[in-house]
């Protein structure tokens, strides 16, 4: 049994069972903060019945904002412990950003389409290392698929080696309803490779 609440700021305190792992990323106290300050309605976190532990967290952000044509929502971090995983969680986080990112007819729960507390934004995306398999594999299970490579995308940050797949990121996404027309994904994604600054720019 475990409980799906809103992230805290304290809950950096809390979440190194899920932190432990290498394909998790640590960043400074303030970055957490900044999340929780700006986008508190797309941060959760999955705490275990029987102590406050932290066991599964979720943080993303909108951007730009809108009516900006490039409105989407992001996921900056999703990552489940070990023993909590293979339980559906990242499939039920995912599934509650993307209806935070629609009109409120994507994703989950379907009690709550009526949207008032969704951005509406036209895609859902994300960056992933190239040698993350079982992360990769999961979200084009849910529906996401690959825009673009970003080369070097993780070069210098800690814990990441040196190999190509090691060290660039795939950009992958998924339209929301608002994409009617499916203009904010391609089908040959892997092959177009960018540099994070034309990322960035
Ligand atoms: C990748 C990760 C988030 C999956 O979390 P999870 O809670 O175990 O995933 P779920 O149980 O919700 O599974 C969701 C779907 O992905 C699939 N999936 C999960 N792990 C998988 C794997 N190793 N290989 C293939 N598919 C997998 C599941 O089968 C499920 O699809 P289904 O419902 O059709 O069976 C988890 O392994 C993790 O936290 N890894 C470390 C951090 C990380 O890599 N985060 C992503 C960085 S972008």
């Amino acid at each position: 049994m475990s409980l799906i609440r809103p992230f805290e700021a304290t809950d950096i305190l809390r979440f190194h069972a899920v932190n432990a792992d290498p394909w998790t990323a640590t960043y400074h106290n303030g970055y957490y903060a900044s999340y929780v300050a700006q986008w508190p309605s797309l941060c959760y976190s999955v705490q275990g019945a029987y102590d406050d532990e932290v066991r599964a967290y979720m943080i993303a952000k909108d951007e730009p904002a809108p009516p900006d044509p490039q409105h989407h929502g992001h996921l900056t971090a999703l990552s489940i412990s070990p023993p909590y995983r293979g339980l559906g969680l990242a499939r039920v986080f995912m599934a509650m950003l993307e209806r935070l990112s629609s009109d409120g007819s994507a994703g989950w729960p379907p009690q709550a389409r009526d949207g008032t507390d969704c951005v509406d934004a036209y895609f859902v995306d994300l960056f992933v290392r190239c040698n993350n398999h079982r992360a990769i594999d999961m979200y084009e299970k849910l529906g996401y698929s690959v825009y673009r490579r970003v080369v070097d995308y993780y070069n210098g940050m800690e814990g990441v080696g040196s190999t190509r797949d090691e060290l660039d990121g795939l950009d992958m996404r998924k339209s929301m309803p608002k994409d009617v027309d499916g203009s904010y994904v391609r089908a040959n994604g892997r092959e177009v490779l960018v540099s994070p600054e034309e990322v960035w720019a």
